[in-house]
Order: C-alpha cells, then sequence, then structure tokens
C-alpha cells in the first residue's frame, strides 16, 4: 500500500457524491492523484489547495450539495503505465534492467530477459500476465533460434502452457502451434513490403515459408498463386490451418518438404518471384532459386545474416553469375539488429 498523505477535502452524504465530484471536476480542483475515501453513508473528496475557493462554495450551495470542509489522510493512486509498476519484491537496482519490450504473439507473451534477472523471470511473467489481461501464458525465449526448422526455444514462465495460439498481422490471421515453429512479429513490415510489391497473375515460391508469413500477406492483397514449401509439418500444419480463416485473393498451395529436392525437379522456369527467408543459410539455395525463375526473369528476394551488406552482394553476385545474369539490384535494405555485430540483411534482384 503507498503511503497515505494529508490532504484537504469536502465532505458530503453518498447521495451527494456524483454531483459534488463533479462540480470540483469543472472548477478543476479535484485532487486526481488521490483515492476517495467512502465511510458508511458519508464520503470524503480530496480537494487541491487549502480551502475551497468562494464560487466552488457557490456552486456546491446551488446544486443543493450540503458539505463540510475537512482535512483527512489519503491514499495516492497508483498509475498502472507498464508491467513493471506491477513487479513486486525486487530490488530497486534490478528494476533499471527490466525489459522494455516483448512480442506479444496471440495468447501469449515472448520475453528476452537479461542472465542476471533470471532468478526474477516468474515475478516478471507474473506481472505481464496481470497487465495483460487476455494473455495466459509467458514464454522467456532461451536463446537463438536453433536447428533446421528455426524452432525459437521456450521456457513457460507464467500462466499456463498454450499449445496453439491465434496471432494477427495487418487483419491476416495466423495459427501458431506455440515453441512448434519459427515466429518473429518483427517481420511484419518486410511481409506487408513484400506483398505490395507482387503484381496481379504472378506466381510466386515462398521457398521457407514457415507458418506463411510471406504467402499469407501475397495472398490477402493480391490475385496470385503461392507456392509455399517449408520441411516442418508444424509449419505447414500452421499455414493450412491459417488459410481456412483468411479470406485471401489469390491461392495458396502449402507444401511439406525440402525446397532443394522439390523445386528443381519438377518446377523449372516456373515462377515470376522466389522468397528466400532461411537467412543462416540461403547462400546453399540461391542456385535452386535460380532455376525456378521464368526464362525470361524474375525477381528474388534474398535474406541473410552477415556483418555488412557487402558481403551479401558479393556472395549473391558471384553465386548467380555462375548460373544467370544479374539485371539490376532493386532494393537493399536492413531488416533488422540479430546481434551486436550480426544484421538481417535483404536484398531484392531483378534476374534473367
Ligand atoms: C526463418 S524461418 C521462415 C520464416 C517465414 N518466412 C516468416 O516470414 O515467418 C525459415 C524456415 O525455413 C524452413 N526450412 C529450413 N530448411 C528448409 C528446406 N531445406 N526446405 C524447406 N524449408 C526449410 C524452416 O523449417 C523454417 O520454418
Amino acid at each position: 500500500m503507498n503511503d497515505k498523505q494529508k490532504v484537504h477535502c469536502i465532505i458530503v452524504s453518498k447521495h451527494d457524491a456524483e454531483k459534488a465530484i463533479r462540480v470540483l471536476k469543472k472548477s478543476d480542483i479535484l485532487a486526481t492523484g488521490f483515492k476517495i475515501i467512502r465511510c458508511n453513508d458519508v464520503i470524503k473528496i480530496p480537494i487541491t489547495g487549502k480551502s475551497l475557493p468562494k464560487d466552488v462554495e457557490e456552486n456546491l450551495t446551488k446544486e443543493g450539495i450540503v458539505f463540510k470542509e475537512g482535512v483527512n489522510y489519503f491514499e495516492p493512486k497508483t498509475f498502472i503505465k507498464t508491467y513493471k509498476d506491477l513487479i513486486k519484491n525486487m530490488p530497486r537496482s534490478f528494476l533499471d534492467k527490466l525489459p522494455a519490450s516483448y512480442d506479444i504473439v496471440g495468447e501469449i507473451i515472448l520475453i528476452r530477459i537479461p542472465e542476471e534477472l533470471r532468478s526474477y523471470s516468474h515475478i516478471i511473467g507474473n506481472a505481464l500476465l496481470n497487465f495483460h489481461k487476455n494473455v495466459k501464458g509467458v514464454y522467456e525465449i532461451l536463446g537463438e533460434t536453433y536447428g533446421v526448422e528455426r524452432v525459437t526455444p521456450l521456457k513457460l514462465i507464467a500462466g499456463h502452457k498454450v499449445e496453439k495460439t491465434i496471432y494477427v498481422e495487418h487483419g491476416i490471421k495466423f495459427v501458431v502451434y506455440v515453441g512448434k515453429t519459427y515466429i518473429n512479429p518483427s517481420l511484419c513490415f518486410e511481409h506487408a513490403r513484400i506483398a505490395k510489391e507482387v503484381y496481379d497473375g504472378e506466381k510466386v515460391l515462398d521457398m521457407f515459408c514457415g507458418i506463411g508469413g510471406f504467402s499469407l500477406h501475397i495472398a490477402y492483397a493480391k490475385k496470385v498463386e503461392v507456392y509455399a514449401t517449408d520441411i516442418n509439418p508444424y509449419a505447414i500444419m500452421s499455414l493450412i490451418s491459417s488459410l481456412k480463416i483468411n479470406k485471401l485473393k489469390g491461392k495458396v498451395y502449402p507444401i511439406l518438404g525440402d525446397s532443394s529436392l522439390i523445386y528443381s525437379k519438377f518446377f523449372r522456369g516456373v515462377f515470376d518471384r522466389v522468397i528466400m527467408n532461411l537467412p543462416a543459410y540461403s547462400h546453399g539455395f540461391l542456385k535452386h532459386a535460380c532455376k525456378v525463375l521464368k526464362e525470361d526473369g524474375g525477381i528474388i528476394h534474398y535474406y541473410r545474416f552477415a556483418e555488412s551488406i557487402n558481403e551479401v552482394i558479393y556472395e549473391i553476385s558471384r553465386t548467380i553469375s555462375s548460373v544467370r545474369r544479374i539485371v539490376k539490384f532493386l532494393n537493399v535494405r536492413t531488416v533488422l539488429e540479430a546481434s551486436p555485430r550480426k544484421r538481417l540483411y535483404v536484398v531484392d534482384v531483378y534476374v534473367m
């Protein structure tokens, strides 16, 4: 409980309380930082200043309100602006280190907690749970995405385990199997950016679709055919479920399997556009992407972790030039900072 403070007030019967508050508010004299005291039939309303101004007295009387002036100890109101305001039992020196950002993914929260605060993770989780009433489970992100399937390691720190949830980006619903697939809400802008670039009538390949971030954004906005492949069965299950709950202009064909095997065999020269969002390994698939692009040219969106964009340009130029011709680099941008020395870059390149 907050320390009470001595504050001037007016004392009215409970029947007059609402009217009195209205008059005090109108005169800008209500001390809004304190809680009103209710005591049986009597209400004590805190005011600013040391006495009631004459005109306010007159206004109260005009309204037929019987009142007395007094002084009382009032409890300050607590203003809860962030989950940090709900943290209790944590040393002051740690409060400054609490994470300011986290992701809300449907009914769950994903948060990274600094090493020195790990022993308080349950306190942090419960504060988040109390702050976000619609959230059912809070998960700590334990490290970097791992394995071929790029799954984020998670640990439940508050609430209860959520198997499946629905996450929304720009009005598009994504079914998410928690802890079973890659998920990164920071890619939302990038999903929408690529969807804007696509023209109606295109055939698009989303080579590493995950839960379908790019595929669903594109098919939501454009009349296209998107072939969406992933090696993780949960990612494809998510995408299939999401297709049932979204109204799309285009068509999405989810395919479970290894992109490097499927496409170069059966889809040579078919696509107008290939999206390659597997930043740690995409270089190994670049030649496959070149094979599936239409003979008369197409666009590759190439995502890659690197220390500098020049590394990515060099890699892409060397690899593509050995099989096709680069007509133009259409766009080059940093998508996000992955670590102090590693960034996620995207290069959009027009290839003949
Ligand atoms: C970075 S995630 C994709 C994220 C997704 N594009 C998005 O925007 O949310 C990379 C995905 O590639 C998939 N993957 C890895 N190797 C693959 C392969 N050889 N063929 C198909 N998918 C693969 C992983 O399972 C993972 O879902």
